[in-house]
């Protein structure tokens, strides 16, 4: 079992082998958050800071509930009310969280690369919980593994990944990971939605969901980022549910066991009909917010062993 990182700053120098070393340990605490004892002494003794710039439900509860079960000491810094409102610029306020001597450093920022950046200023661990649209590595893990149990395997599948792919995080650090286990990944969207130079990736590109969605083993939906949109890159939202959102007989192109993935927060009615999204026989919505505790967990238990392992590498 290796996991030679010091932060969790992206899926882009992650090794394939290192993918599966997570995925394997998140499985052990999907089983212990199944229990009725959650609690685990992993991370004992240790601090954990939650600095979230940007809103937040489902990555930031999960990573506070990941380090209280591992048995961290966790902090959610409010951002909103931090000295980031009176001027301090964000590497002054790393600065200041590096003196109290966190371990952990969860990180959420609307600029891509501002988590890369403050990772070179601290020295504890850092992880990424989405930097703009660069990259959302827990995300991308999360769904993995979901994936993974659902499916059996996490290589050799059709996978579809629809909608808003320009201004995704999720979809960039997923792309990533797909292609790094060797999947064969289709990109569904208006071409507004298309980020420039994307066929570098590897990924086969379609502008018609119906055709997109053939054969595929999995679709992945993801939210319009109008917070992202400086313009208008769809005509309007009716027109955007009527060509690219997913509903049945959307689905129906797709093969007949093909599950239905959704990072959330969703927009029922702009890129998924409500009642798929609902449905237990093809949505693994909830699977995915089961998976991202346990995904974090081993995350930062990983990370934790190497911290141990090589304090002193870790000093600036
Ligand atoms: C995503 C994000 O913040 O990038 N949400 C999440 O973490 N589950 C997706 C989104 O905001 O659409």
């Amino acid at each position: 079992m290796r996991f030679d990182q010091r932060h969790l700053l992206g899926i882009e120098p992650l090794r394939p082998d290192e993918i599966t070393t997570l995925l394997d340990l998140s499985e052990r605490y999907v089983a212990l958050n199944r229990q009725q004892q959650k609690r685990s002494t992993v991370l004992a003794g240790l601090t954990q800071i939650n600095m979230f710039f940007e809103n937040s439900t489902r990555t930031q509860a999960s990573f506070e509930l990941a380090g209280k079960r591992l048995g961290a000491d966790v902090m959610n810094m409010s951002m909103q009310a931090s000295s980031i409102k009176k001027g301090e610029t964000l590497i002054d306020t790393a600065m200041t969280l590096n003196a109290m001597h966190p371990d952990l450093l969860v990180v959420r920022h609307p600029h891509s690369g501002a988590v890369d950046l403050l990772a070179q200023k601290v020295n504890c661990a850092v992880l990424n919980a989405g930097d703009g649209r660069h990259e959302h590595p827990t995300q991308a893990l999360l769904d993995a593994l979901t994936i993974r149990r659902a499916k059996g395997r996490i290589h050799r599948l059709n996978i579809a990944i629809c909608g808003d792919i320009a201004h995704s995080r999720v979809a960039r650090s997923n792309l990533l990971l797909l292609h790094k286990m060797e999947n064969r990944i289709r990109l569904i969207g208006p071409p507004t939605l298309m980020p420039a130079g994307i066929d570098a990736f590897g990924a086969e590109v379609y502008e018609d969901m119906k055709e997109g969605l053939q054969d595929v083993d999995v679709v992945m939906m993801l939210r319009l980022q109008k917070e992202r949109m400086d313009g208008g890159f769809i005509p309007s939202e009716r027109e955007y549910y009527h060509r690219y959102g997913l509903d049945a007989e959307k689905l129906s192109h797709a093969k007949p066991d093909a599950i239905v993935m959704h990072p959330g927060p969703m927009n029922r009615g702009v890129e998924i009909d409500g009642t798929l999204a609902d449905d237990i026989n093809r949505s693994v919505i909830q699977d995915q917010v089961e998976m991202g505790v346990a995904v974090r967990m081993a995350a930062m238990d990983l990370l934790a062993r190497n911290l141990r392992a090589h304090p002193k590498e870790l000093m600036v």
